[in-house]
């Protein structure tokens, strides 16, 4: 496995590969992978020949007052990981690499951006496709791997990608959780031993919110109430959003009908957790 910083090198690579006529999966990342981070890897490696991980805190998607500086990173774990999962190539560039002096090209993705992180997060979303797109140009791959758990990202990068004609197959990838039910996050590294045990309530609540709706309950504020007061009971959790919106569109909804996706982020302390899951509640 090889780490490569610079574009040049990169593409170099790539070119030489596609001459082969080898398929090229591509893991967008920030880093310190966990094993979520390991299965989209896994995954790639299982349906490409060869296999390009990302790993770039992109400056241009955290906000003034966000973990920019403290986002954990760890480039030595972390090859290590990429190379158990059946990556070739871990791409890890310089801010200067990727955004030189005079960098003045942004993409925006509107209306699907503008509720949950995008409302709570301004420009969180602009980041993440300028450098996505960035990424997708520089590797060029046949397939990309996202992960649910970013449910609303999965929508814009769909979405962007669509409309801006990139021939690469966007391939979702299943929520990977602790054993206690926690989504793997590398952001669960800040929370303490207490805060780790009160991060519960997020899929604790979910689950209360997928039992009601298995028993038919399809009035989404009485779902969210239920999903508030069981946050609420927690004393270390406060909410940030609770969302209950139609998966494509990610437009609020009154009624379950069709593919409904329940997303919420709750802080943990300072620690700002996401957590989702998508519901078939057919056409009721
Ligand atoms: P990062 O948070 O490192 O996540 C990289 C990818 O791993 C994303 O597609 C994310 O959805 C996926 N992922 C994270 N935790 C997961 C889990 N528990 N189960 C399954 N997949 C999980 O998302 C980003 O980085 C950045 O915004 C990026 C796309 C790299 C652009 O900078």
């Amino acid at each position: 496995m090889k780490i490569i910083h610079n574009i040049k090198d990169l593409r170099q690579e790539m070119s030489s590969w596609r001459k082969e006529g080898l398929s090229i999966g591509f893991v967008p990342t920030m880093g310190y992978l966990h094993e979520g981070h390991g299965y989209l890897v896994k995954r790639a490696s299982s349906e490409n020949d060869r296999v390009v991980v990302s790993i770039f805190v992109n400056p241009i998607q955290f906000g003034p007052s966000e973990d920019f500086e403290k986002y954990p990173r760890d480039m030595e774990m972390d090859s290590r990981t990429v190379e158990a999962c059946g990556g070739h190539v871990i791409f890890n560039p310089s801010a200067e690499e990727m955004y030189p002096s005079g960098f003045s090209t942004h993409v925006d993705v509107s209306g699907l951006t503008e509720g949950l992180c995008g409302a709570k997060r301004p420009g969180h979303f602009r980041g993440v496709c300028t450098v996505v797109s960035k990424l997708f140009n520089i590797v060029q791959p046949d397939r990309a791997y996202f992960g649910e758990k970013d449910a609303q990202q999965l929508a814009v990068i769909k979405r962007m990608v669509r409309d801006l004609n990139m021939p690469i197959e966007i391939v979702p990838c299943p929520i990977i959780r602790e054993e206690d039910g926690l989504a793997k996050s590398s952001r669960n590294t800040y929370l303490n031993p207490e805060e780790r045990r009160a991060a519960l309530v997020l899929n604790r609540s979910l689950t209360a919110a997928i039992n009601l709706m298995e028993n038919g309950e399809i009035n989404s504020s009485s779902i969210k109430a239920r999903i508030e007061g069981i946050i609420k009971a927690e004393p270390l959790a406060r909410i940030d959003y609770i969302e209950i919106i139609d998966s494509v569109t990610l437009n609020s909804i009154g009624e379950v009908k069709g593919s409904v996706l329940v997303a919420i982020a709750v802080y943990i302390g300072k620690t700002r957790l996401i957590d989702n899951f998508t519901f078939s509640g057919g056409d009721r």
